[in-house]
């Protein structure tokens, strides 16, 4: 038998290496198989897709004459088992996850990393019924499991919506409401699929990040700033129909938000009327009230916007709100007849007094600055000018859609102690005059739509022009230079001339027409009449009053009520014919369509100058010292709402 050299050569070793150990004999030990000095198992890694799934892995040791045994073991039976023997392994997969496969041989050992991912057999949801909100985003809770029932984690799913216009829903399956409907959301892997049916209502959403949401019918927009709402809310809008009281309710536009929701800060409410607003109702009326308690509370509207059909205030919380109509006020009356309703407004109680001022802009249309546009308070130095009121009042009637009647340029009252102090001349006072005008009309141009630009020029008793420093020391035609240096100033502006006790034809209104006719004549630009009217409770006629409103027009001048009041003999009733004489100054006005505006002189006793100026008398405005509407508004609203 021969054995090859190497076989023999151990053999004999063998032999002798038995005899020593075993039978005595001296021989070395044998030489074994190389050591194992490395172990590799390919592939280095083994993607196993569903629960059983098999892979095979391979031991390479090294040196490739070593012989030893491989054991495998894995690190997560768990994840995946291992079984084997010798250099081949058959891997199988338990549930999703990662395990390590081991090979050892020889103490030395190599590796595989196993990944398991198991295939979604079942989805379910958590909820499968929704009713949402517009803008409302709703999660889909999902759970998907393998076929050995264990949870997958961020598993591969698909969603759709059956219905894109009622509700989206996103690759992470956060449905989104859009508007009011049904639709289904389908969530799909492998061969499972489950549905969500979403049910969307009226309402509206606000987010923590903000965002419009629009509401019953695009009736209800909530316009949130970013990060204004402290915590994610539901909005739920309903109409409710007790509108505030004696106000007429914009169909519809009543609408309860529920739950309240905080706001971080003031977020803008809008609410929309969808109905046409009726004949009798202009834009300026609509009013904005939120539902506190019992009582509504009027809030400050920001806008009217009648193109969208949208009345908005700024709101910080939510709760019944409603648009509506107040009880007609006198702008919308006199906005139908075509005509200004004006007051002229106290500068500290504008500054001061809320109601005041919630009044003014409910009622009127047209303001004239009581004071401070006159010379002395606006121009109290030769180079000092003080805007500041003036410009709060102009502010204020840009915010309430008003127009502004500027008093006033030239009058001998309330002037100034610099513009007489020492001797003034023609022309020291020619040049303050024009300078003034220049200064104040040019400041305003295009905001002040008519003036007064010589007040009170006429003598009382109707015998030509009062004798004023003006008229004196300047000369009687510092009148035409005040009505064109008020042209040059501002192009578009009506220029008026302006006096008392010149409400029925006499001889002071018969002086004033002589002047206007003069000044006409000598293309003095004079565009209209102002007749302040500050009656006592037996002021001319309506017949007497109409003649001269139309004589006046008939001249081709326009005409304005500017100063209109009714001073009442403290102590003395009087209510009722100052509710006559209020009256009849509208209508004596409405006899003629270029009388353009009928102007109270103050529309509160709270505010008044009658006290001051006619000791002994009062009462002489359409409302009270604590704003009751006197018999005198009734009569005086009743002569605005004759169509
Ligand atoms: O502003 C000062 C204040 O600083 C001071 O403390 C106070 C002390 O008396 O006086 C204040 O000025 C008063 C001003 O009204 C502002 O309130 C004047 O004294 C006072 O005489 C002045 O009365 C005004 C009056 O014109 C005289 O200019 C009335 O309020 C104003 O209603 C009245 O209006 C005139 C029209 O301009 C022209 N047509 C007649 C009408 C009634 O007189």
């Amino acid at each position: 038998m021969s054995m090859r050299p190497l076989l023999r050569l151990r053999f004999a070793a063998f032999l002798a290496l038995a005899a020593c150990g075993g039978g005595g004999t001296d021989t070395p030990d044998p030489v074994g198989p190389p050591a194992v000095t490395a172990v590799s198992v390919a592939p280095a890694t083994l993607n196993l897709q569903g629960i059983g799934a098999t892979g095979a892995l391979a031991a390479t040791i090294a040196p490739s004459t070593a012989m030893a045994s491989v054991t495998w073991s894995t690190n997560n039976a768990a994840v995946a088992t291992v079984t084997g023997s010798g250099p081949s392994a058959t891997v199988t997969a338990v549930s999703a996850g990662t395990a390590t496969i081991t090979a050892t041989s020889g103490g030395r050992s190599g590796s595989a990393t196993v990944t398991v991912t198991s295939t979604v057999r079942t989805l379910t949801l958590a909820t499968s019924a929704f009713t949402l909100v517009p803008a409302q985003p709703q999660p889909l809770a999902l759970t998907a499991r393998d076929e050995g029932g264990a949870v997958i984690t961020n598993p591969a799913v698909t969603y759709t919506t059956s219905a894109e216009s009622v509700a989206t829903v996103s690759s992470a399956g956060v449905i989104t409401a859009v508007a009011p409907g049904t639709a289904t959301i389908t969530a799909s892997a492998a061969s499972a699929n489950v549905t969500a049916s979403v049910t969307v209502l009226e309402g509206g959403y606000v987010t923590a990040s903000g965002g419009t949401i629009t509401a019953l019918g695009g009736q209800l927009q909530l316009v949130v700033p970013t990060g204004a709402v402290s915590a994610p809310t539901a909005l739920t809008v309903r109409t409710v129909s007790t509108p505030p009281t004696n106000a007429r309710l914009l169909a519809n536009t009543a609408v309860l938000i529920e739950p309240a929701v905080t706001f971080a800060s003031p977020a803008t409410l809008r609410l929309r009327y969808t109905v046409p607003l009726a004949a009798d109702v202009v834009e300026t009326q609509l009013r904005l009230a939120r539902l506190d308690g019992s009582t509504w509370q009027e809030q400050a509207v920001r806008v009217v916007d009648r193109t969208n059909r949208r009345v908005t205030a700024l709101a910080s919380t939510t709760g019944t709100w409603a648009v509506f109509v107040p009880p007609p006020s006198l702008r919308s009356f006199a906005q139908l007849a075509g005509r200004e309703v004006g007051t002229a407004v106290s500068a500290d109680a504008l500054r001061s007094d809320a109601t005041y001022r919630q009044l003014l802009a409910a009622e009127f249309n047209s303001v004239t600055p009581e004071n401070v546009m006159k010379f002395g308070p606006i121009h109290p130095a030769p180079t000092t000018y003080n805007f500041a009121d003036a410009d709060s009042l102009l502010s204020f009637a840009a915010a309430h859609n008003m127009t502004v009647h500027g008093h006033v340029l030239l009058w001998h009252n309330q002037q100034p102690a610099w513009l007489t102090v020492g001797t003034p001349t023609r022309a020291s006072l020619l040049a303050a005059l024009r300078d003034h005008i220049q200064t104040v009309v040019t400041r305003y141009a295009g905001r002040i739509a008519t003036w007064d630009v010589a007040n009170e020029v006429i003598a009382d008793n109707g015998t030509g022009l009062r004798a004023s420093f003006w008229t004196t020391i300047a000369g009687p035609d510092i009148i035409d230079s005040a009505f064109a240096w008020a042209r040059r100033a501002d192009p578009n502006a009506k220029l008026y001339l302006n006096d008392y006790a010149v409400e029925a034809i006499g001889p002071k209104s018969d002086s004033m027409f002589a002047l206007a006719m003069r000044l006409r004549a000598a293309g003095v630009p004079i565009d209209g009449i102002g007749l302040q009217a500050h009656f006592l409770v037996n002021p001319p006629s309506l017949a007497q009053q109409s003649a001269n409103v139309a004589r006046f027009v008939a001249a081709g001048f326009d005409v304005r009520y500017t100063e209109l009041d009714v001073r009442l003999a403290n102590g003395t009733d009087g209510l009722a014919a100052q509710a006559t004489a209020y009256g009849n100054a509208v209508r004596a006005c409405r006899t003629q369509l270029r009388c353009r505006a009928v102007t109270v002189w103050g529309f509160t006793d709270r505010y008044s100058w009658i006290p001051g100026a006619f000791p002994g008398f009062g009462r002489g405005h359409l409302w009270d010292d604590v704003f009751a509407p006197k018999p005198a508004y009734t009569g005086f609203r009743d002569a605005w709402a004759v169509p």
